[in-house]
């Protein structure tokens, strides 16, 4: 069982046992068109599916640890603490993209990721350009405050350093893990609906969208400088109900508000409960009501207890 790199938003670590116990005993192929953390994938380590995200730094980071993940510990390694002086050798050592003074190793580093403009095909072009921005994806969610991934509106990730002790931003064996569980994996970077064409009749679909906000004033719907509106909500509904109809199996993960929007169409609701560590700020930590829906009968589901829980 592989564990996740990356701390993301919304990582499904602690209901993994909630999914499971609605996945069917037996499927074909398994698909995750919204992968953020990885935390199902990884423990679950399915071989043959696809993996999806809207991201395309997360992509491109998926397909380096699957592809090199040797030359990508061995770059990592080559990373300075994020206290340190920046490196007079590497752009950026004195101004950041935006004009701002980098004093810091980490702002540094945060600045040369930066300079790839949120959507823009043309960087990374190269092998050695995809290697450099995933080893910067992992130091920087890694050295981070509170090892978050966080966007502004044109895509900047603007998240300040973190305070570490020993910070661990190598974590090798995890990367070979995570580069093996990979390996006959399709690492998609479309829209949650390209799964209507991938699944066939007899695979499994497990979907985790970024969450509707529980109330007017929460957001927690910035994953990417896109986001996910309702009309987003309403799609992935549809696409769910084409999936059933296809005799594809899912789950769904997603926040309490939409219980009445899966239950209307008459699929299989139940409310769980789960700490997602989504905020930087500790007030809007804490049990944040959520669903699981699916089309799974309970005749066909694996239950609980099913090897390959994770512990931490
Ligand atoms: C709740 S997170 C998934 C967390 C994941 N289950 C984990 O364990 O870390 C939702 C993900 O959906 C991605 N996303 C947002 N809009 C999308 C879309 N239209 N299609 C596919 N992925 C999308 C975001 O980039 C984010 O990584």
């Amino acid at each position: 069982m592989a564990k996740p790199i990356l701390k993301w938003a919304g990582g499904k670590r602690q209901l993994l046992g909630d999914i499971y116990a609605r996945f069917p005993a037996d499927y074909r192929r398994y698909h995750e068109p919204f992968l953020g953390g990885g935390a199902v994938f990884f423990d679950l380590e399915p071989t043959g599916g696809t993996v999806n995200d809207t991201n395309p730094r997360l992509v491109t980071f998926y397909g380096v640890v699957r592809d090199r993940p040797d030359a990508l510990i061995e770059r990592l390694r080559a990373f300075d603490d994020p206290d340190a002086e920046p490196d007079p050798d590497q752009a950026f050592a004195e101004e950041g993209w935006d004009g701002g003074e980098v004093e810091q190793y980490f702002y540094q580093q945060r600045a040369r990721f930066n300079r790839r403009a949120y959507g823009d095909g043309e960087w990374p072009a190269t092998a050695a350009e995809r290697l450099e921005e995933a080893a910067l994806l992992l130091y920087l969610n890694r050295t981070c405050y509170n090892g978050l991934y966080r966007e502004n509106s044109s895509g900047g990730f603007n998240v300040p350093i973190g305070r570490y002790a020993d910070p661990d931003w190598v974590q090798a064996d995890r990367i070979r893990a995570a580069g093996r569980a990979l390996a006959e994996t399709d690492v998609r970077n479309e829209d949650f609906a390209y799964v209507l064409d991938a699944a066939d009749e007899g695979d499994l679909v497990y979907l985790d969208p970024p969450y509707q906000p529980m109330s007017a004033t929460a957001n927690f719907a910035e994953y990417s400088a896109e986001g996910f509106d309702r009309a987003d909500q309403q799609r992935l509904l549809e696409t769910v109900e084409r999936l059933d109809g296809n005799g594809v199996d899912f789950v769904l993960s997603n926040s309490g508000v939409t219980y009445d929007l899966y239950d209307d169409a008459g699929f299989a609701v139940e409310t769980v409960g789960a700490t997602r560590a989504i905020n930087s700020d500790e007030t809007a930590r804490g049990e944040v009501e959520e669903v699981i829906a699916t089309n799974v009968p309970e005749g066909r589901r694996a239950g609980r207890g099913q090897a390959g829980i994770a512990d931490s």
